[in-house]
């Protein structure tokens, strides 16, 4: 009698797994899709890395970490960094106190959108934050951010091709790669 139901399991949890597995892609491929940066937003995002937030020096315009100012803090290496976009845009919102990375949303820490915590936490803690000399909207943050999750956030090193890629089209900067 018991031999009716071992092999029936396997059966059961294909069922089930297919069954979840549609539901997923049902409910969760339309949100991704609506998520999926435009080449508009990308290209407008890596304008305030450079530009307008400057962010190149101190984490260098590729991200890599190579600093273009060399009066500025040594900024993380963004092309190895593991950051998820939530978790990207928390730390361009309120910086790492006590890190040397400044916080680009005007409101942090005068809110309790960083954690909670205030400047009078943070002074209590002795964690310095940097000026960021700019303040960044959430929509600019979410700009960055598709640029930074498509063409930096742990792509590695770069190469002629990833370089080209970069910047959208073939710039000088790019033959100081192999191709
Ligand atoms: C004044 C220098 C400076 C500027 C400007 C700056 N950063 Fe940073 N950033 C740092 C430093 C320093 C660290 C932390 C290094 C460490 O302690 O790990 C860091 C860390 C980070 C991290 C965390 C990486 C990780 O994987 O942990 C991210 C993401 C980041 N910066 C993004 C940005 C972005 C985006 C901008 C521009 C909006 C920016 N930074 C501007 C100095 C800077």
């Amino acid at each position: 009698m018991s031999r009716n139901g071992i092999p029936g399991r396997p059966g059961w949890l294909l069922t089930i797994a297919a069954a979840s597995g549609l539901v997923l892609t049902v409910i969760v491929g339309p949100a991704l899709q609506a998520q999926e940066p435009t080449e508009a937003n990308i290209a407008s995002g890596r304008r305030l890395y450079h530009q307008k937030a400057d962010c190149q020096a101190c984490h260098g315009w590729s991200g890599n970490g190579d600093k273009l100012d060399s009066q500025a803090p040594d900024g993380a290496n963004l092309r190895v960094s593991t950051l998820d976009r939530e978790q990207l845009i928390f730390v361009i919102k309120c910086g790492l106190p006590g890190r040397e990375m400044p916080a680009f949303d005007r409101m942090s820490y005068k809110d309790d959108r960083c954690l909670g915590r205030t400047q009078a936490d943070l002074d209590r803690m002795g964690l310095e934050l940097p000026d960021a000399g700019v303040s960044l909207q959430n929509r600019e943050i979410e700009r960055l951010a598709d640029f930074l999750m498509t063409k930096v956030i742990g792509k590695g090193e770069m190469d002629r091709a990833t370089c080209i890629d970069f910047w959208g089209e073939e710039v000088d900067v790019c033959g100081e790669f192999q191709p």
